[in-house]
């Protein structure tokens, strides 16, 4: 039985379900939550905020109200963890002007934490991550490499300075880019997490008309996982990925493999990926930059040939 109010749910790989109150109104809805990726409590929280709230910004929504979900192994660990755990969601939910309204925690051998999030968006205005126009161009707005950092991290084998610069961008809301996007003829978005750059950009052109390109010198990577991935701090994330999804990509001469690990690298709090009217693409990025996401970056385009596949060149 279909509902004709939920305007995307399960059936399709969406960042966030979205459900019609009425011809100007419709809910947003999404969850996520994880294992600790670093090792401060604090920012641990922040990240996983982002990170839940990020699906919401995808579609084009604003987030509205938030639910925490807890698994805290309360016999081994210190409760004052989990309280900075929460203060560090608390912090991101102020900023993106988000009210907690509630929550529910569990004892779990493992620590998991996330939020529930609700937003509201126009109905008429839900940006798909399917939907992108040959001619589009396209819009990474942080850089790749999170997954490979966290493996290392876990190993400590990061080095000081990259982890900072990981950290700084896994906490930073996609509030600003979505907004700026909102200003222009976005046809698609999504943001980029666990299937990395290529699942998700998958997404985007699987099962439609346009194929997608994308330019392995212009991809925004974090410093230092060049020689992470030297070193084997590869995920396990990164092979299943690829295994996924190899079939619908081609890997142009001259671009070499361990970058294709970069691409596959499942990411925590990844960027958007923005597909957007060609000739906007230079004044979006103009225009994200100076809301302050400064590292994004037009990273390729969409193309009617081959439909259903992504080159990267
Ligand atoms: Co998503
Ligand atoms: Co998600």
């Amino acid at each position: 039985m279909s509902d004709p109010n939920l305007l995307t749910g399960m059936e399709k790989a969406e960042d966030a379900g979205v459900y019609k109150l009425s011809d100007t109104l419709a809910l947003v809805q999404t969850v996520d939550f994880f294992t600790p990726i670093v090792d401060d409590p604090f920012t641990f929280g922040q990240i996983a905020a982002v990170n839940s709230l990020s699906d919401v910004y995808a579609m084009g929504g604003k987030p509205l109200t938030a639910m925490n979900i807890v698994c805290f192994p309360s016999k081994i660990m210190d409760m004052s963890i989990l309280r900075d755990i929460l203060l560090g969601g608390l912090d991101k939910m102020r900023e993106a002007k988000v009210t907690l309204v509630g929550g529910h925690s569990i004892d779990d051998k493992e620590l998991k934490y996330g939020l529930s999030v609700t937003g509201l968006i126009h109905p008429d205005r839900v940006i798909y991550n399917t939907g992108a126009k040959a001619g589009d161009r396209l819009v990474l707005t942080k850089p790749l490499g999170t997954g490979i950092i966290s493996t290392a991290i876990k190993a400590e084998m990061a080095d000081e300075a990259v982890v900072v610069e990981a950290i700084r961008s896994m906490s930073c809301l996609n509030d600003r880019a979505a907004e700026v996007m909102m200003d222009f003829h976005v046809h698609a978005c999504t943001d980029i997490t666990g299937f990395g750059l290529l699942g998700h950009g998958c997404e985007m052109v699987q099962d439609t008309d346009v194929g997608m390109v994308l330019d392995h010198q212009a991809i925004p990577v974090f410093h230092g996982v060049k020689d992470l991935i030297d070193m084997g701090m590869v995920p396990g994330g990164t092979y299943r990925n690829r295994d996924y999804r190899i079939a619908m990509i081609e890997q142009a001469k001259g671009v070499p493999d361990y970058f294709m690990h970069i691409l596959f690298d499942p990411q925590t709090s990844g960027g958007l990926l923005i597909a957007v009217q060609g000739d906007e693409a230079e004044k979006l990025l103009e225009k994200v930059h100076k809301a302050g996401v400064t590292e994004a970056a037009i990273v390729g385009e969409i193309v009617a040939e081959p439909a259903g596949k992504i080159v990267v060149r």
